[in-house]
């Protein structure tokens, strides 16, 4: 879990700099009067032949046009030949990279024509998955080549160690290998080195190589796969190297002793992600130049050493992710440039020192899940008027400021998840003009809502208030925040009206009361976007209304667990982007709209608890997405539909409590969610919407193990059919034991004959069986005592006979699990069997049951802990290709190497997926 608060400091430079800057770093300007030598024109017409150009950023390039003055191009003011090819993907206004015009295709050999190259730059296109051209070592007067991001594939040719003049070589964030980099030694003149992404695991000399470059200036191999770094080694002769960039590869061993030697002007260093063990080295405090350090996600253990106060150029310093323990040092003061700290995700404890207080160009600062103690006051923000980023999420830490309190600072955002802010409403927040993200779940405010509060969150895109005591009237106001999460709260009122902004409305679990339809028949001037609303466990009535044209937009869509009565209208079908319906637990009958079909993209379908007393509707089998068909307890009758098995992505059917009667259907094999295993890149769209920090999960509740649990973040790993309290007769089918991802078996009190399936052993992930209250007979099946993972089961009131099979699990389970079957004996059962073969049965002491055993527990949908998971906190920011693409190009263009690591990992991250 560590690494969702990494992540969040990575988003939060992603969205801090794509939203900040304008990231126009581009302008190539051509000569204005110098003219093209007519060689070149026609090579660099050959080479445009060549290339894909969808996006049309070589129109320029027209025969009948000076080519010193085509996109790109620049020639020498005396000899008016072409020197330098600038040819990165442009951006668009937004700073964003435009996609549309990626160059692609071939790099073809005329280049080579153009003698006095000397500078190629061909970043960030996308040259989908070709090699690295070879003849490009034969360009003898390159100096600087920049291939970065450009989606190059394969080895890294040999070749181009013969370009003797290169200083600058930036090959980072393709699909390359290599199998040595020896040819690389006769690159003598390169300052500018990165290779970052291909695996250079087959190299293991790269040390001694890299280091015997002598005017290396700036290296970076993040995430090459590198297995040490030689700590055996006494001495590197690194002596020229400014900025040395090894993350994301894995070490595993110490710091090693040679890193004292680096130069003492060394001015980044980044070894984050590299299973790093051992203690932070005092050696780093050699580099009194330092400005960018990064050992966060490693291994390291022990304090955080006092004298890290003497680097006092440090700009952003990074531990977190590490098991440091002790208290941050107070020295911490001295770093007056600092202005990113992340000591997040340690094990630092202590109180937090109030010298942090004197940070005045501290811009973000994160001590998130650490376990310090006592409380943070005003001394501890009195100079950090710079502060933009306070992330203290589960720290046990107290908010002790005063009621009128005016911070120093304007937050953009600010996430106090699990710390204790209340219980008075923090009044401070309402000096916080530019807050775009505001994270207060579970922060223990049980207080009014100050009168203040509905204008001044109406400016904050994102506000997630849940778990709180908060207690206010939801007065007749316009809510305008994007993303609005106020569930668990005490609130009040009718249902607020919407402005054109808002996407994700949560009020679940509040007191809000009145009719659904005024809300649904709000007249909005623009088009809304709503895309989630929850409002489950409210007190609204009333009917579903016929509104529902007005919210197109809605994917997950829940009203479970008010007093709803009514039909399902047929206008409800017009919502064709739902993913997910929840209506659970209201007074809801009658026939379920034919209209639903049309929401094909239906992934989650709840409507249990209300009384429909109809048929399933056959539809609904043909619903090819489905993941969650939840129809308990509401009166359906019939037989289960035969077709059901169609639904190959079902993975959670609970028919459980309704009048069904007729066989289980045999097709279950087909029903192949429960066959395959999860694969790489399954989707649960349906189960979760993602935004910027966080998610809106769906949950729901089932019986699982004899009892109701609530499933949220780990609903996607639950597989369980519960056809339970039915009148449903017949055999098991056989073909129940093709569905070996089955995890819950619920098919007790039905009218079930015959015996259990022979083979029901194979049914490997099979955590409970409940087969209780049947007309089940014969043996219970040897198999069974290969189920490791059984902690539920209950045969009891069948007409079972002879031996309990006997295993580890078999006998662990209560007595009463078998009683109500005369005939059946055996441990754990009082009654002996007859001996065979001079066995009799001796109880054997493991009497205890497990049903409650780790190996189970993490799918257990119980407690709070992080509704976030790792790719939910990621949202759709991480796979913003655009921002993540801009972020780069902003810190290689304007050299601003030192957020470079953080950055990267968030790629590479990406890659690893
Ligand atoms: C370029 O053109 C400008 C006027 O447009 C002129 O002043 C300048 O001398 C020219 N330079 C060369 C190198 O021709
Ligand atoms: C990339 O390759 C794929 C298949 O090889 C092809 O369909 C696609 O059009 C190519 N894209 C570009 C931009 O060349
Ligand atoms: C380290 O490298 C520099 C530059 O290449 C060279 O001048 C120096 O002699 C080297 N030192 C050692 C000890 O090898
Ligand atoms: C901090 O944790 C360390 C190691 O767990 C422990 O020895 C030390 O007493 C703790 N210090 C405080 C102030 O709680
Ligand atoms: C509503 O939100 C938008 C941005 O999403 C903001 O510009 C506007 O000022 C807000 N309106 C009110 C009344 O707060
Ligand atoms: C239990 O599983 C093992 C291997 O998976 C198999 O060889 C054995 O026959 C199984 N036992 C029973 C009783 O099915
Ligand atoms: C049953 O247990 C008793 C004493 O606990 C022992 O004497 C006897 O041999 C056991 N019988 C079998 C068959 O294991």
């Amino acid at each position: 879990m560590g690494a969702s608060f990494e992540t969040h400091h990575m988003l939060f430079l992603l969205w801090f700099f794509a939203a900040t800057f304008s990231l126009n770093f581009f302008k190539v300007e051509s000569n204005s009067n110098v003219s093209c030598i007519e060689k070149d024109k026609q090579a660099l017409l050959s080479f445009k032949q060549g290339l894909v150009d969808s996006g049309n950023v070589l129109s320029s390039w027209s025969d009948h046009e000076d080519c010193c003055r085509w996109h790109g191009v620049r020639c020498d003011s005396n000899t008016s030949q072409v020197t330098e090819l600038h040819l990165s993907c442009p951006m668009d206004g937004d700073g964003d990279f435009n996609y549309k015009k990626t160059l692609g295709g071939v790099i073809s050999h005329s280049l080579l024509e153009l003698e006095h190259l000397n500078y190629l730059d061909l970043s960030w296109n996308e040259f989908n998955c070709t090699g690295i051209p070879s003849f490009l070592g034969s360009m003898g007067s390159m100096r600087h080549l920049d291939l970065h991001d450009s989606g190059f594939c394969g080895v890294i040719p040999y070749q181009l160690g013969n370009l003797s003049s290169l200083h600058y070589l930036n090959l980072g964030h393709n699909f390359l290998h290599a199998d040595n980099l020896h040819w690389m030694s006769s690159l003598s003149a390169i300052q500018y080195l990165d290779l970052s992404s291909a695996d250079l695991h087959r190299e293991v000399d790269w040390l001694q190589i890299m280091s015997k470059f002598p005017s290396l200036s700036e290296l970076d191999l993040n995430g090459c796969q590198l297995d040490s770094l030689n700590p055996s080694l006494g001495f590197v002769n690194f002596t020229s190297l400014r900025v040395l960039f090894l993350s994301g590869n894995h070490f595993n061993h110490e710091i090693p002793n040679w890193f004292s030697n680096l130069s003492t002007s060394l001015l980044g260093l980044g070894l984050a992600e590299n299973s790093l063990i051992g203690g932070i080295p005092s050696s780093i405090l050699h580099f009194q130049k330092l400005e960018y350090l990064d050992l966060g996600e490693n291994s390291l253990r022990g304090k955080i050493p006092d004298s890290l106060g003497q680097l006092k150029h440090l700009k952003s310093l990074s531990l977190g992710g590490n098991p440091l323990s002790g208290p941050i040092p107070s020295s911490i003061g001295n770093l007056s440039e600092l202005q990113f700290l992340f000591l997040d995700s340690s094990k630092l404890n202590g109180t937090v020192p109030k010298s942090l207080g004197l940070l005045s160009n501290l811009f973000s600062l994160s001590i998130a899940m650490n376990t310090f103690t006592g409380s943070l006051d005003e001394a501890h923000f009195t100079k950090l008027s710079k502060l933009k980023y306070l992330e203290i999420s589960y720290t046990p830490l107290f908010f002790n400021v005063n009621s009128n309190w005016v911070p120093p600072f304007q937050l953009e955002y600010v996430s106090t998840s699990s710390c204790n802010i209340g219980p008075n409403f923090p009044t401070w927040l309402h000096t916080q003009t530019s807050l775009q993200f505001l994270l207060l779940p579970l922060s223990g405010i049980s207080d009014k809502a100050p009168s203040w509060f509905w204008d001044w969150i109406s400016n904050i895109s994102t506000v997630d208030l849940s778990n709180n005591h908060i207690e206010g009237d939801v007065p007749d106001i316009l809510l305008n925040s994007t993303i609005l999460n106020l569930r668990s709260n005490h609130f009040k009122g009718r249902l607020p009206r919407l402005s054109a902004n808002v996407e994700v409305l949560d009020m679940a679990n509040n007191s809000i009361f009145g009719s659904l339809s005024t809300f649904l028949c709000q007249k909005m001037n623009k088009k809304n976007k709503l895309k989630v609303l929850d409002v489950s466990n409210n007190f609204l009535c009333g009917e579903l209304s016929n509104c529902w044209r007005y919210w197109q937009s809605l994917m997950h869509l829940n009203l479970g667990s008010n007093n709803l009565s009514g039909r399902i209208p047929y206008s409800l079908g017009s919502l064709v982007e739902l993913e997910s319906l929840s209506l659970q637990n209201n007074s809801i009958y009658g026939d379920i709209p034919s209209s639903l079909k049309r929401c094909s993209k239906l992934g989650l379908i709840n409507i249990g608890d209300n009384h429909f007393l109809r048929t399933i509707p056959l539809w609904i089998t043909k619903m090819t997405k489905l993941i969650v068909l939840r129809l308990r307890s509401s009166g359906f009758k019939g037989n289960i539909p035969l077709n059901i098995c169609q639904i190959s992505s079902l993975r959670i059917l609970d028919l459980a409590n309704n009048s069904l009667s007729g066989p289980i259907p045999s097709c279950l094999k087909n029903m192949s969610a429960m066959v395959m295993p999860d694969y790489q890149g399954i989707y649960f769209d349906s189960l979760e919407y993602m935004f910027d920090y966080g998610s809106y999960l769906e949950n729901l509740m089932l019986v699982p193990k004899g009892h109701e649990l609530q499933y949220e973040d780990n609903l996607k790993y639950v597989r369980i059919i519960d056809l339970s309290s039915n009148n449903l007769s017949g055999s098991i089918p056989v073909e129940i034991s093709v569905l070996s991802e089955l995890r819950f078996l619920n098919l007790s009190r039905n009218y079930l004959m015959g015996s259990i399936p022979e083979n029901i052993g194979i049914l490997q992930k099979l955590e409970s069986i409940d087969l209780s209250w049947n007309l089940l007979s014969g043996e219970i099946p040897p198999s069974m005592s290969n189920l490791t993972f059984l902690n539920y089961l209950d045969l009891s009131y069948n007409n079972f006979s002879s031996r309990i099979p006997s295993s580890t699990q078999l006998q662990s389970f209560d007595v009463v699990r078998y009683i109500g079957n005369p005939q059946l004996c055996g441990d754990p059962l009082p009654k002996c069997c007859t001996p065979r073969i001079g066995k009799s049965c001796n109880r054997t002491s493991i009497g205890k049951t497990k049903e409650d055993s780790a190996s189970s527990s993490f799918y257990m949908g119980m407690g709070v802990g992080f509704a976030i998971g790792f790719w939910g906190v990621c949202g759709g920011l991480f796979f913003k290709r655009t921002w993540r693409h801009a972020y780069f190009k902003f810190v290689n263009d304007t050299k601003n190497w030192f957020y470079v690591t953080t950055i990267l990992k968030v790629k590479w991250l990406l890659e690893k997926r």
